[in-house]
């Protein structure tokens, strides 16, 4: 803290592995960062409540264009052809924003996902007791292919009435988006993978317009047929953001929570010990190491002042959320990993008008994940040192490549 650290391209390598050291210099030393990810100029907010306050001001918009007055609608030009994927309601200002949410809000709500926790415990006692017949005690596995993954991909398969089976054609065409968009990768994605996947949605559209179930891709269906509500490509988008926004993220969520206990023994023993504490606990994994880093990219529709710093209209804004909630100004002892912290008011699922859709879900999803996986093995511990884990270079995001566990 205080030294002159050179803070490095946000999109680059050293920057992610390195993200909480340069999190806190920033938050100390730049708070109001302006500062380059990859070819992009921005500036970055690290301070809790300057992150919170942007996210809730309307001088700040998701459509670029409208703050530019003009022009791109993104800051790299897309082909047209990719709108269908591009433009979703994370994407998106009111009124538009809250005439998609609307559509789905309900799906989500306490309420209607009250079987969940029943086939959660279920899910999870199958994939434990895989885990037990394919492994002997003592020895290592990787809990992403066991465990951390297949629960969230079941879960929105079952949502949105995917077969199990199609899950993974999604996940290769999504997997590209958040591989880093470098060299011959945008190549690929924008000519290959991005079209199959807008083609494979399609396909499945037209199934489900034959054959509707009770799934949540069948209601938007209804919708877009009820009148005007969504078009084409708003259900496209729609379809590969639940999907995307619902399973990548609680896959990293579980994982890096998991590793939070395991890096802190004091604290995995006492949510052995009193699974009560799973609420709380589920809170301190999104504030400690959540998988989201960052909302996406936001533009000021006017010159705005922000710690003496001025904010040009037009200019890309973003919130390193992962900073915000280690900030000392806001929590004590923000390095501690505390299982029992309250109030813990974190931005882990982002603040404002875009918060969360998933919320509820995912904290159910890893609450009884995490739980039932303490539960049933008892010794559970790190598989690898610590410094052997690799995290994943995806920007703003904080994914390991796998987490080796000892059962
Ligand atoms: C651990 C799991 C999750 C985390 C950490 C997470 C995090 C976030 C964050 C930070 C945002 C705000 C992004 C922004 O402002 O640009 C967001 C938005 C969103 N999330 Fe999640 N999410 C998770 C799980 C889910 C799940 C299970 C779903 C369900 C399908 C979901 C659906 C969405 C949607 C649709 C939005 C956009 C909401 C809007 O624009 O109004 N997320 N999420």
């Amino acid at each position: 803290m205080g030294r002159a650290l050179k803070i490095p391209n946000l999109g680059s390598k050293d920057f992610n592995e390195n993200k909480y050291e340069h999190f806190e210099w920033l938050r100390e030393n730049e708070p109001v960062y302006k500062g380059k990810f990859f070819v992009l100029n921005g500036f970055f907010l690290s301070r809790y409540q300057d992150c919170a306050d942007m996210l809730r001001d309307d001088r700040f918009v998701r459509n670029r264009s409208t703050a530019t007055g003009g022009g791109s609608r993104f800051p790299i030009p897309m082909p047209k052809s990719l709108n269908a994927l591009v433009i979703s309601m994370i994407t998106e200002d009111n009124p538009g924003h809250r005439r998609l949410r609307l559509l789905v809000n309900k799906a989500f709500t306490p309420r209607s996902l009250q079987s969940m926790e029943s086939q959660l415990i279920r899910l999870t006692d199958d994939l434990l007791d895989r885990m037990e017949e394919n492994a002997r005690p003592g020895s290592v596995i990787d809990l992403v292919p066991a465990y951390s993954l297949p629960i969230p991909v079941k879960v929105i398969s079952m949502l949105m009435g995917v077969s199990d089976d199609d899950m993974p054609r999604f996940r290769n065409g999504l997997r590209v988006l958040t591989e880093g968009m470098s060299g011959w990768k945008i190549i690929r994605t924008m000519f290959r993978d991005l079209p199959n996947t807008i083609a494979f949605t399609k396909e499945l559209i037209a199934i489900k317009k034959l054959a509707p179930g009770e799934d949540i891709l069948s209601g938007l269906i209804q919708a877009e047929q009820d009148g005007e509500k969504l078009s084409e490509d708003e259900l496209i988008s729609m379809v590969f953001l639940l999907i995307f926004a619902g399973y990548e993220t609680t896959v990293h969520l579980i994982n890096n929570g998991v590793l939070s206990l395991l890096q802190h023994p004091a604290e995995m023993d006492k949510l052995r010990s009193n699974p009560d504490l799973g609420a709380t606990a589920v809170e301190e994994m999104l504030r400690f190491r959540g998988p989201i880093q960052s909302s996406k990219q936001n533009y000021a529709t006017e010159d705005v002042k922000l710690q003496g710093i001025r904010i040009p209209k037009g200019s890309m804004v973003m919130p390193l959320l992962g900073a915000a909630n280690r900030d000392p100004r806001f929590f004590d002892n923000p390095e501690q990993f505390d299982i029992t912290r309250t109030p813990n008011k974190h931005l882990g699922f982002g603040y404002g008008i875009h918060l969360c859709l998933g919320a509820w879900l995912a904290r159910l999803e890893t609450k009884v994940a995490v739980n039932q996986l303490l539960a049933r093995f008892p010794n559970l511990a790190l598989g690898v040192d610590e410094k052997e884990l690799k995290l994943q270079r995806v920007s703003f995001w904080h994914r390991y490549e796998s987490l080796p566990v000892r059962i």
